[in-house]
């Protein structure tokens, strides 16, 4: 496994600007990537609970699983044959696997956004082989590798410019969640302290900046003001969503110091919020400087799934049941494709398999580990179970008995294209299921007056009738969550079959 890359995965951790200098002798790649891995404290990564039981959602999950064509498994995992025992008692092992899949972990290679990086740096080498500025929007939800893939681009910039002989790059990163207040980023991208600001005086940051970015600099007596003019500045402004305003004032300025005459700046904006561009880029093209823009999409399934196997496929053992893997991603991928909550799963799961292994340990020192204890589908499920697990069906289950059975009868009526139903249809299933399993069912008063509480947990809805049995009702949740709250109940996962 490779060191770390630095920037900003937390917005609640100040990140530090970082700032290289590539004055005639550049530092490289190597030079500037700390060779130690660091790890930062993830609160994501959830505290294992050991199983005691299989869950109706590790049920249902698993069925999930084995009821899709896994052909994909076949060709992906071929590579983990040949490996070395895994054994989750080695406390070394285990920490090695946890540290593959940690979120500060910076992988040797940033697969999956090939295109993406290719589109940044060809952006950026045609600004540097033209020695022009220019701006560049990344946009993408969280966790769809924008940090990581512009701290790599960095690096290779930086690389690059010293292979071709280009002039001196200025690189800049500033994680906009460490400015205390957005006009901050001026002085953060000048550097305080730093020759930059002492050289050009007593104006505001943002004038020096456009000043040093101008022409104007070039009429300038200075020998530092010489030096920095033969500079060409690559500003990597990450989680740029913190610079808006209601006026927006600190990005226009931001992105308008690219425009500046013979401006050698070139900026790259990077953000979570997708709809960020249809806000502001109007208005940036009024101003002359409409952002290339690359857009980070979701990871599928096969993303995810591929970007987690070359993170362990470095480890000498197989950890994890590559069922599992594909499991995790499939969730992940329907919920978000945040691969920050990939990793945050299969830890959780590598957690829950360490805690069993250990608690047998305790109670039966005799018996060895099983060969293939790894982390498996129970364990993903129950991993994926506390991650996704949603208020609603905590709801469902702490209900009383006869109130489920209603429930688990809309969950039925609303299978389909039905939407709605009357109170009496409703009733008639009750009634069914009740009679099946040989439980005395409620009258219609009392029944009509369960309906009323389901409508006030924001269960069911109700409409207005004057007649009771006319009163339509339809379904607030969803049907799945439904089924996964009650399939915990032998009883509940029959009627739902
Ligand atoms: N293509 C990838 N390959 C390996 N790891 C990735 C990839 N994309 C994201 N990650 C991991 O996911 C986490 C979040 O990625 P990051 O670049 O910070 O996302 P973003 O900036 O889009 O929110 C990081 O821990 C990163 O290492
Ligand atoms: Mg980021």
């Amino acid at each position: 496994m490779p060191t770390i890359a630095g920037p900003s995965l937390s917005p609640h951790k100040r990140i530090v600007a970082a700032r290289s200098e590539n004055t005639g002798c550049p530092r490289s790649a190597e030079d500037i990537t700390p060779r130690k891995r660091k790890l930062r404290s993830d609160s994501a990564a959830a505290v294992p609970t050991p199983i005691k039981r299989k869950s109706p959602r590790r049920c249902a999950l698993m069925a999930e699983v084995e009821e899709e064509p896994n052909g994909m498994l076949e060709t992906q995992f071929d590579c983990l044959d040949g490996k070395s025992k895994w054994n989750p008692r080695d406390d070394d092992q285990m920490k090695a696997v946890k540290e593959a899949l940690h979120v500060s972990t910076a992988p040797s290679t940033v697969v999956c956004r090939e295109d993406e990086q290719r589109r940044a740096l060809e952006f950026v080498k045609g600004c540097m082989e033209q020695n022009k500025a220019g701006s560049l929007y990344i946009c993408g939800c969280p966790g769809t590798g924008k940090s990581l893939s512009m701290e790599k681009l960095r690096l290779q910039a930086e690389d690059w410019a010293k292979q071709e002989g280009l002039p001196c790059l200025e690189t800049v990163s500033v994680n906009c969640t460490s400015l205390t207040k957005t006009t901050d980023i001026f002085s953060k991208v000048l550097g305080e302290n730093e020759t930059g600001k002492k050289a050009i005086g007593s104006s505001t940051p943002l004038e020096q900046l456009q000043i040093l970015f101008s022409q104007k600099q070039q009429s300038s007596s200075s020998k530092m003001m010489f030096v920095l003019s033969s500079f060409l500045w690559l500003i990597i402004a990450d989680e740029m969503d913190y610079l808006i305003t209601r006026d927006r004032r600190v990005l226009h300025e931001l992105f308008m110091l690219t425009t500046l005459p013979l401006s050698r700046c070139i900026l790259i904006g990077v953000a979570n919020a997708i709809d960020l561009a249809d806000r502001f880029l109007p208005k940036l093209k009024s101003l002359n400087c409409k952002p290339l823009v690359v857009t980070f999409r979701a990871y599928s399934m096969q993303q995810i799934v591929r970007i987690l196997q070359e993170r362990l496929v470095e480890l000498p053992y197989v950890a994890f049941q590559p069922k599992a893997l594909e499991l995790c991603a499939r969730k992940v991928s329907a919920a978000s494709g945040d691969m920050r909550k990939a990793l945050s799963v299969c830890r959780s799961a590598l957690e829950i398999l360490e805690t069993e292994v250990k608690g047998s340990t305790d109670e039966e020192p005799q018996i060895p580990v099983p060969e293939d204890q790894m982390v498996k589908m129970d364990h993903m499920v129950a991993a994926l179970a506390k991650t996704f697990k949603s208020p609603v069906v905590d709801t469902i289950q702490s209900l009383p008995q006869h109130q489920q059975i209603i429930v688990c009868s809309a969950a039925k009526a609303f299978r389909g294209s039905k939407k709605d139903r009357t109170t009496a249809e409703l009733n008639n299933l009750y009634m069914e299921i009740c009679k099946s399993s040989m439980i005395t069912p409620a009258g219609i008063t009392e029944f009509t007056n369960m309906c009323t509480v389901l409508n006030d947990q924001g269960i069911l809805k109700l409409s207005q009738a004057r007649n009771d049995k006319l009163k339509r009702v339809s379904l607030r949740v969803d049907e799945a969550d439904i089924t996964f709250a009650l399939k915990e109940i032998r009883f509940f996962r029959n009627c739902l079959l």
